[in-house]
């Protein structure tokens, strides 16, 4: 592959996984493209956006016809296709945008691979990004292995577990290229303030309430971002076509302990008395079609491809408090607007339970 397209690149993980191939790849072209919804923003590829061999281009994978003009023109033999809309309580507010964006868009993005390579797959690759909520939820024991019936809770995962499906259905009926990699929850740099790691550092800061949902006895893996990149660069290049992999951080917290360590890491970096922020913690109304635990086996992609997390959780949290710490402005930037405008909607019927 020399020339890839890039997906969603200005969103959180995206901006990861761009910014680690430019850096190491120079002899491929890569092109971003992205419709900078409220999840994408530049500023989070300010240090690569003069890079020779990059290039970003503003555009919304919903619209078909923009999308098979793009394929036509520019030609990519690789996609690795990350935009999506990617928030639970989004989701669940407002189904059809997923349905629109995740499914849609995932299908136009196929057909304009296919309308080029269907004749020659070879050397081609397109590589899909998605979750491991398509797997459902766990109870107390047992792991999602790549073999895990689908199981989709939300609007979201639904969304995200149909587009999955049309991905393998172009490989089984076209012959299409395809990979396809599920991941757990992603913490880090850059990731909007709606998600819980961002959400309630930022609030920490603020001094404002932490809206625990439910009874805080909700249980993720959590990964740092930067890992995750890695992996998918492995899955890239390394990956067996027609082969899912699943990626986790051998990680899992409940809830509420991750946000006490969270909060005790904020109190010893903002030099606050100890306990402070854990006294913000507010348990609110649980979340619809709540998923109880999610857990990765990542023994296949450890195995096949000598893939592992390189960072610890200790080190990737406290990694992540000092970069929100240093980027205030990129801080304010995102909470302002149409951000507060959602916070406002949606925690103004989540009170105190
Ligand atoms: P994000 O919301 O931070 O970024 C999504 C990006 O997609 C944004 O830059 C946005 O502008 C862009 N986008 C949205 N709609 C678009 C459209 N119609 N056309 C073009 N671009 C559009 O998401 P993220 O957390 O970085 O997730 C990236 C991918 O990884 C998603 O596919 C998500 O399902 C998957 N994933 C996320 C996690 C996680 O923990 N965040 C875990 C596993 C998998
Ligand atoms: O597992 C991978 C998925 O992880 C990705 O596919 C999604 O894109 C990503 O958003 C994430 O989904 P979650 O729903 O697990 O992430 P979120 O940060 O929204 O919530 C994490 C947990 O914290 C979940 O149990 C809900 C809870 N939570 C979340 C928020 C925003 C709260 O208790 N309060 C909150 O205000």
């Amino acid at each position: 592959m020399t020339k890839l397209l890039i997906t969603g690149g200005a969103g959180f993980i995206g901006s990861h996984v761009v910014r680690l191939l430019v850096n190491r790849y120079s002899e491929y072209q890569i092109v971003n493209l992205d419709a900078l919804t409220y999840a994408g923003n530049l500023e989070n590829l300010s240090d690569i956006e003069g890079s020779q061999n990059y290039r970003f281009i503003k555009g919304d994978i919903t619209d078909a016809a923009f999308i098979s003009g793009l394929f036509a023109k520019e030609r990519f033999d690789g996609v690795i296709h990350l935009a999506a809309e990617s928030h639970v309580d989004r989701s669940i507010n407002n189904p059809l945008v997923f349905a629109k964006t995740n499914i849609l868009g995932t299908i136009n993005l196929l057909e304009g691979f296919r309308a080029l390579w269907e004749d020659n797959w070879e050397g081609k690759r397109f590589y899909h990004i998605s979750t491991d909520e398509v797997y459902g939820t766990l109870g107390e024991t047992g792991l999602f292995r790549e073999d895990t019936p689908y199981d989709p809770n939300s609007p979201y995962s639904a969304s995200k577990a149909s587009s999955d499906h049309f991905v393998r259905a172009y490989g089984e009926t076209y012959g299409l290229p395809y990979v396809i990699s599920n991941c757990s929850n992603n913490y880090g740099p850059n990731q909007f303030p709606e998600k819980l790691i961002p959400l309630f550092l930022n609030n920490i800061i603020e001094e404002k309430s932490l809206p625990v949902y439910g009874d805080g006895n909700y249980t993720r893996d959590w990964l740092y971002v930067e890992d995750h990149a890695a992996a998918i660069d492995l899955v890239l290049h390394k990956g067996k076509t027609g082969e899912t992999y699943n990626i986790g951080g051998f990680n899992e917290w409940k809830n509420i302990d991750l946000v006490k360590s969270l909060c005790r890491v904020m109190d010893c970096k903002l030099g606050r008395p100890k306990g402070a922020s854990e006294k913000l913690i507010t348990f609110v109304k649980d979340r619809p079609g709540h998923d109880l635990r999610y857990a990765i086996d990542a023994s296949k992609i450890n195995n096949e491809l000598g893939w592992q997390p390189s960072v610890t959780f200790k080190e990737g949290l406290e990694k992540t408090v000092d970069w929100y710490l240093a980027h205030q402005e990129w801080l304010d930037h995102v909470t302002s607007g149409a951000y507060l405008e959602y916070y406002n909607n949606h925690y103004h019927n989540n009170q105190p339970t």
